[in-house]
């Protein structure tokens, strides 16, 4: 039998994972059924994650630090205005000296250059944890909880993303179109996805089978999904773009309407926080076809997996490789 292919060393972008995917939801679905028999393995003991998180995070940084504790590590939490990186150290320097104590980094960084700076530098993994490109450990939740309710099918969904064309649309796109998952993404044309991400979107796609599709119509991407997702229409970092962008997105709101227009059993995903009455009306978020409150908790699992698949194979007898 062949031998699955080693995990990269970072986890900057969903390309990076793709084909480890279906084994990641595998593995995910795994943990999240042991946790609820009250089962937690300590499959990475003594492991020290490091969060850099240069923005807020309520899921992403909570999830990180439940995770690495149910696999027996420990969690350092590293605000910029804390480190020497705030007062003007380097990266290439803080990479260094840190991948010195931790075994791996979470990062969430306005730049998605400073992640690939930071990777660049480090012995460790470094696992994007947002930036303005991507955001690959919440797409890993997001095909775990659509998995969850096509029993592990991916292949004949329709999946409709409306709103902003965004990190999470770009992660979206890519891991879409590696699992075989039809994607068709509702924007405006001035905040459409990046070129080079659809590009590459299409590219795994011919490997899978998937159609990745886009248009500026929220109805035409609606109509007969069985998935419907959507994102706030100012990310962190926009707010000087606010009125503009609340102005453009005017009509790319999931509500009643437009699920009415969807697949009878289609359900709602949203990454969180929402701004609710904008993106998505309370009636939708709080009602029965939300899957918001699954795919939150489902970071938890998610990121399980991700430090699992990155850190196991330098991991063993319990012990860190030496470096
Ligand atoms: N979805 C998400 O990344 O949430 P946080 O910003 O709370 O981490």
């Amino acid at each position: 039998m062949p031998r699955a292919a080693p995990p990269p060393k970072d986890l900057l972008s969903l390309r990076d994972i793709a084909p480890a995917i279906p084994a990641l939801l595998r593995r995910a679905a795994q943990l999240k059924a042991a946790r609820r028999r009250g089962i937690v393995r300590a499959t990475l003991p003594g492991a020290n994650l490091g969060l850099i998180f240069e923005k807020p995070s309520t899921r992403t940084r909570t999830s990180f630090e439940v995770a690495i504790h149910d696999l027996g590590g420990h969690a350092i939490y590293m605000s910029p205005k804390d480190l020497q990186l705030g007062r003007g150290e380097t990266i290439a320097d803080t990479a260094r000296v840190l991948s010195r104590y931790l075994d791996a980094i979470a990062y969430r960084a306005f730049r998605h250059a400073d992640e690939v700076e930071l990777a660049r530098w480090t012995t460790i993994p470094v696992i994007n944890a947002l930036d303005d490109l991507e955001h690959p450990c919440q797409v890993v939740a997001d095909l775990l909880t659509m998995s969850e309710r096509w029993r592990g099918r991916f292949r004949g969904r329709r999946l409709a993303w409306i709103g902003d064309g965004d990190n999470v649309l770009h992660s979206l796109l890519l891991g879409a179109a590696a699992v075989g998952l039809d994607l068709t993404a509702a924007t405006p044309a001035k905040y459409a996805p990046r070129p080079e991400i659809v590009l590459a979107a299409q590219e795994l796609a011919r490997s899978s089978g998937a159609t990745i599709a886009s248009t500026t119509d929220p109805t035409e991407a609606a109509r007969g999904a069985d998935a419907l997702y959507t994102d706030v229409w100012v990310s962190m970092g926009e707010e000087a773009e606010q009125a503009a962008r609340e102005a453009a997105f005017q009509g790319y709101q999931i509500n009643a309407g437009l699920l009415a227009t969807a697949a009878k059993d289609a359900f709602v995903l949203h990454d969180l926080p929402a701004r609710r009455g904008q993106e998505i009306t309370d009636e939708v978020l709080d009602g029965p076809r939300s899957a918001a409150w699954d795919e939150a908790e489902n970071r938890l699992h998610a990121q399980k997996a991700i430090l699992e698949y990155l850190l196991l194979p330098r991991w063993r007898g319990g012990r860190r490789r030496s470096r």
